[in-house]
């Protein structure tokens, strides 16, 4: 990998995933540091609506609902599954006494990150590799040795590409996990 591709698209991303790990590791220490931990317990829910409420941005772009600016609506989506996600994470905490809930929780994690992936490094990326490519040809060198200069940013970009796709199915398999975790609660607490 080219230093740029590195500095100018892979390391935001690493810092907004990184931010996502500290909050969560400084939020879950504060929350058992002052006693708290049963607001982390009820962070579930709004975490949850706020996944849903961001939504909203999906169903805009299916033409399921045709009011709202595509764009305030992807910016609601990106800031609300992360934020939504972090409520999530601060949630599940370090407890551990159920297997489907963390399921729930791992689909989660893939889900933002190949949201991520989308938002932050597949677009530029490709546009990367693609100058890269022209530069190269300019510069006269031969098919193989262009396809062999850009043959790790090549790489990188093919494995960007194939996180982004993974971004709805692993949608569905977290959403069923969720559901499942939420119903099995409701029913303990006698809610359903
Ligand atoms: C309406 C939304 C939700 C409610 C009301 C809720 C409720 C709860 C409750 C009461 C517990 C404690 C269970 C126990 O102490 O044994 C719990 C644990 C947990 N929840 Fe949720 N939850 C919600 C959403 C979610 C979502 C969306 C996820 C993940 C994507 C999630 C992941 C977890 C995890 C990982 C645990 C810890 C399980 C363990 O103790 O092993 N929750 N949830």
């Amino acid at each position: 990998m080219t230093p740029s591709l590195w500095r100018r698209h892979v390391l935001p991303f690493t810092i907004l995933l990184g931010l996502l790990a500290l909050a969560t590791i400084a939020g879950d220490y504060l929350l058992h540091r002052l006693n708290l931990v049963w607001i982390g317990r009820y962070l579930g829910i709004p975490g949850t609506l706020l996944i849903v409420g961001s939504l909203v941005y999906s169903l805009r772009k299916r033409k399921y609902i045709t009011s709202g600016n595509p764009k305030t609506l992807l910016t609601l989506h990106e800031a609300g599954t992360w934020l939504g996600s972090l409520m999530v994470l601060l949630h599940a905490g370090i407890h551990f006494n159920a297997i489907l809930p963390w399921f729930a929780t791992i689909a989660m994690g893939v889900n933002v990150i190949s949201g991520m992936v989308g938002k932050l490094l597949l677009a530029r990326s490709r546009e990367h590799v693609l100058g890269q490519r022209e530069y190269y040809q300019l510069r006269g060198l031969s098919k193989v040795e262009v396809e062999r200069a850009v043959f790790w940013d090549a790489v990188t970009l093919d494995a960007m590409t194939k996180w982004r796709k993974v971004h709805i199915p692993i949608f569905i398999v977290f959403s069923v996990l969720a559901i499942g975790h939420i119903i099995s609660i409701f029913l303990f607490w006698g809610w359903v």
